[in-house]
């Protein structure tokens, strides 16, 4: 990844979010030789072509990292425009202006491009189907098609992301009661560990799609579960199934996601259990 003696230069977007602020972190800290430029929405807005094509222009990255988009999957129903933006013509306009300084566009889509039936592990090879009723995954799906026109970009379909700028668990020391669904099956996954495997593969020259995935899968209510008994708390958790309530989005049920390309180019035999990663985060978080 190192190109000749020149500093590599790392554009990011949306780097308050989530997934930026993690990657922001992890460089500065890890990889402090790179020239790292970090974006958020009124330094860089992605919906906007000309100003996408100039900032990159000006910075000449050799990566540009997308962590900007469109996340709210209930509201996306509705603001389904503003959703379009962000998860279509964002992707577009990067990878575009990715392509005219020949920087390499790295981009995260979710496992709701698929529609969640059967019981399978989802692979690169299946064939995205969104649920007509999630426009989120319809768009983040569009947008994937725009990024993988350029063969050296690269994809990670991540799912259930939870970081030091969002964690979902304290809530359950608030609660006597709280009800996660029992029929989603997934797992939690640290932005963390997230970000590490990405630079693990952008270094060893991936390009593509890959499932960033663990080992193992749960439900929600397994996660909420594991997280009741680390912190051995008195809620009490009551399964409920998707069917129950009436959200905005249609979710997949089905959201596992397949890790052995990923593993295979890594050249690893396992990639870890989600209990792992969410107890060593626990960890991290302060227990008063
Ligand atoms: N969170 C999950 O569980 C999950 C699951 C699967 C996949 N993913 C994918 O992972 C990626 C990162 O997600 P995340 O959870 O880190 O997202 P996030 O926390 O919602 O962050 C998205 C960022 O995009 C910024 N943004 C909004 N409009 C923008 C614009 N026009 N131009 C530039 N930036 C803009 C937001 O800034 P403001 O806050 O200032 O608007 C925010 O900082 C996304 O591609 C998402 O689809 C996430």
């Amino acid at each position: 990844m190192m190109l000749s003696h020149e500093p590599t230069r790392i554009l990011i977007t949306g780097s308050q979010g989530m997934l930026g602020t993690e990657w922001a972190v992890f460089l500065a800290h890890h990889h402090p030789e790179v020239s790292v430029l970090g974006t958020d929405c009124r330094e860089l807005d992605i919906t906007h072509s000309a100003q996408v094509e100039r900032a990159v222009k000006e910075f000449q990255p050799h990566w540009i990292i997308n962590s900007a988009a469109y996340t709210d999957v209930d509201k996306a129903e509705t603001e389904r425009d503003l959703a379009y933006q962000l998860n279509v013509l964002g992707p577009q306009n990067l990878a575009e202006a990715a392509s005219k300084v020949n920087a390499r566009l790295i981009h995260f889509s979710t496992d709701y491009v698929f529609n969640g039936f059967g019981h399978h592990a989802w692979t690169e090879k299946d064939t995205p189907n969104p649920l007509p009723g999630n426009w989120y995954g319809q768009t983040k799906k569009l947008g994937e098609d725009f990024v993988l026109r350029e063969s050296s970009n690269l994809i990670f379909r991540i799912q259930w992301l939870y970081g030091q700028k969002k964690e979902r668990f304290s809530v359950l020391k608030t609660r006597t009661e709280f009800t996660p669904f029992i029929d989603q099956f997934g797992a939690p996954t640290w932005t963390q560990d997230i970000v590490k495997t990405c630079f693990e593969v952008m270094k060893r020259g991936g390009n593509g799609l890959f499932h960033l995935a663990y080992d193992d899968f749960a439900s929600w209510y397994d996660v909420y579960d594991f997280v009741k008994q680390e912190w051995n708390l008195a809620v009490q958790l009551k399964p409920k199934k998707s069917d129950e309530v009436q959200l905005p989005a249609k979710r997949p049920l089905n959201g596992r996601l397949c890790n052995q390309k990923l593993k295979k180019f890594l050249g690893v035999s396992e990639l870890g259990s989600w209990k792992t990663s969410l107890k060593n985060f626990l960890g991290t978080l302060n227990n008063d």
